[in-house]
């Protein structure tokens, strides 16, 4: 009775696994999707270096170029990471990628400050990219200080922050392209509004969900992700 007790506990515990590694998995290719539509659409005919692909651009080529190489590694690579580093099998990739994501923060947040100092649409649009920029940069500052000091699961968050907030410029493409959406307010109205919005109502949304999985995680759990942080460390 008691063995059969067990075994069907352990059928639901792997029927649960699985349930979750398919959401993860879907969650994975809808962005993997998303990211691919906004490169491919949006940023990679900026290689192109000519007036014509730059259109209003035009006087700060290189400072779009230097963001758009940043902004790709970081949205390309950002998958990479987050498959590998949310399964701890392929330690040594994800340092690499993580390396290179972080360098593609810093190219991409360091030219959109200069951007969006200089929007080609207003000043209220710039603000809101200037204030995601700089919490991009502090998210992705705060993941890589996190693992450099052993705490694996507060880089694991740090990192997913990051990731929302580098997303935040592909949903904004998204939205924006929408049909029913291109009569509200002047231009500078709806490029502000959905900027905001489309950063901060994600942040909001990932923080709940990470908080939610702190509060419902078991207590040894919670002990054990302790006790393992420092075995996971990367040596400088
Ligand atoms: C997440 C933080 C990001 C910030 C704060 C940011 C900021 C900016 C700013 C200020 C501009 C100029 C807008 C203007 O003049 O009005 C811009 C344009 C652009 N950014 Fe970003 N960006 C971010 C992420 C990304 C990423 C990850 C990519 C991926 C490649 C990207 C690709 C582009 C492209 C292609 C443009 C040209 C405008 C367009 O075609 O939409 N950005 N960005």
């Amino acid at each position: 009775m008691t063995e059969l007790a067990i075994s069907n506990k352990q059928v639901e515990l792997n029927r649960g696994k699985m349930i979750k590694a398919g959401l993860k998995l879907l969650v994975w290719v809808s962005v993997a999707a998303l990211a691919l539509r906004f490169v491919i659409r949006d940023a990679v005919g900026y290689f192109t270096i000519k007036q014509a692909s730059y259109g209003p651009f035009w006087p700060r080529w290189g400072w779009l170029l230097t963001h758009v190489i940043g902004g790709m590694l970081a949205i390309l690579l950002g998958l990479f990471q987050l498959w590998s580093g949310l399964g701890q099998k392929y330690l040594r990739f994800h340092r690499l990628t993580g390396r290179l994501y972080l360098i593609g923060v810093l190219l991409g947040a360091g030219a959109a400050f200069y951007l969006s100092c200089h929007s080609v649409v207003g000043w209220t649009f710039g603000v809101s990219l200037f204030t995601l920029a700089a919490i991009w940069l502090i998210t992705s500052t705060m993941a890589y200080v996190a693992i450099r000091n052993g705490q694996v699961q507060a880089h694991k968050e740090w990192m997913i922050r990051s990731y929302v907030l580098t997303f935040a410029f592909a949903t904004f493409r998204l939205w924006i392209d929408l049909p029913q959406l291109s009569g509200l307010g002047t231009r500078l109205e709806r490029y502000t509004t959905i900027a905001w919005l489309s950063w901060t109502v994600p942040l909001f949304v990932t923080e709940a969900i990470l908080q939610l999985q702190r509060i419902m995680r078991p207590a040894e759990v919670k002990s054990s992700v302790h006790s393992h942080e420092n075995l996971l460390v990367d040596t400088p």
